[in-house]
């Protein structure tokens, strides 16, 4: 899946000057929700807001408190902050992206009271390893950012889908044993919950707390710019079209150098990479800069990515499939 970003200008909301939308390129890394409040107060997150019935409830229920929202869909984002820019309500942020990449590397340690997550859509099958290891970075990442004693709660029709999670956190270790309820309430009044409940399937609700911070679960450091540089005699543009020929896989992530285009200046090239880390892809432009003496490879600075292992390494790679291709060129 690709995380898509709008400018923040689109979203500026003059009337109650509260910036609702949070350009999650724009923020340091690791990223304080608590700061979008500007005092102590306790923030929640929810996951997958969808219409954001539940967000919006729970904001207006407790106003001493802040709600954050993180979404992947752009419509589902958009149409949230029409309604509530036209309340004027005051303790409600919502991100565009996906959650499980920010609370695994962007949010900061310890920082929400508790998370929420409604129907979200099952994960994959157990059977994989790789998706194993997804879900087991996703329940990672909420120990690391819950506060000591915050909770996670997950309401589902899926009872499969509940038992996974279930697994996951008691392998964890992190968290309280599981709570489940079966159609409990109050209604929580969100789109899913009405249709599943209209179908008169049942509903769970579990909750957890945190009891200890999980292990090895760090932020991103986000000062790294990552560059190179190669002799330009090993360069020649003909050479590029060779590095989208094949995906550069490694353990952990795998890239694939999609298109080369050729800026106006006759210098500059841009490449268009994507890069997927356990199921996070990012969709970027390394550029090149053909000087006299060297290459410079470098991330293009608009649209950038979010700096993981992936993408540094998509620059390096680079700088390798060129100089290999050359080598080999000149044999
Ligand atoms: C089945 S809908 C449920 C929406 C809403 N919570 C409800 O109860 O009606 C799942 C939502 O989760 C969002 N979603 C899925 N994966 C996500 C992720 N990794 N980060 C943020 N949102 C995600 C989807 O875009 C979708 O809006």
């Amino acid at each position: 899946m690709i995380v898509l970003i709008s400018s923040t200008k689109e979203y500026s909301v003059p009337v109650s000057g509260i910036q609702y939308f949070i350009d999650i390129r724009e923020v340091g890394i690791p990223f304080l929700p608590g700061d979008l409040f500007g005092d102590k107060r306790d923030v929640f997150l929810e996951i997958g807001f969808g219409r954001g019935e539940f967000l919006e409830n729970l904001a207006t229920t407790f106003p001493n408190s802040g709600f954050l929202g993180v979404e992947m869909s752009l419509t589902s984002v958009r149409k949230l902050l029409d309604r509530i820019s036209r309340t004027g309500i005051e303790n409600v942020r919502v991100i565009l992206a996906d959650a499980s990449f920010l609370i695994r590397h962007v949010f900061s340690s310890s920082t929400f009271a508790g998370i929420y997550m409604n129907f979200p859509c099952p994960w994959p099958k157990r059977k994989h390893a790789r998706h194993r290891l997804s879900r087991e970075m996703f329940i990672n990442g909420v120990a690391r950012v819950l506060t000591p004693g915050g909770f996670f709660q997950v309401t589902t029709d899926s009872q499969n889908f509940l038992e996974e999670v279930v697994t996951s956190l008691s392998e964890s270790a992190c968290f309280s044993k599981a709570l489940i309820e079966r159609n409990p309430g109050p209604a929580i009044g969100t789109k899913y919950e009405k249709k599943w409940k209209a179908e008169q399937r049942d509903i769970f609700r579990m909750t957890v707390s945190k009891v200890l911070p999980p292990k090895n679960c760090e932020t991103l450091r986000s000062d790294e710019m990552p560059h190179t540089k190669i002799p330009s005699s090993a360069f020649s543009p003909s050479l590029l079209h060779k590095v989208t020929t094949e995906p550069v896989s490694k353990e952990q992530f795998t890239i694939i150098y999609k298109s080369i285009y050729t800026c106006t200046d006759k210098n500059e090239y841009l490449v268009d990479t994507v890069t997927n880390e356990n199921g996070f892809e990012q969709r970027f432009f390394i550029k090149l800069v053909e000087g006299p003496e060297e290459l410079l490879i470098k991330l293009f600075s608009s649209g950038l990515p979010f700096r993981t292992e992936a993408v540094k390494a998509s620059v390096m790679e680079l700088a390798l499939l060129i100089r290999d291709h050359s080598i080999n060129g000149f044999k």
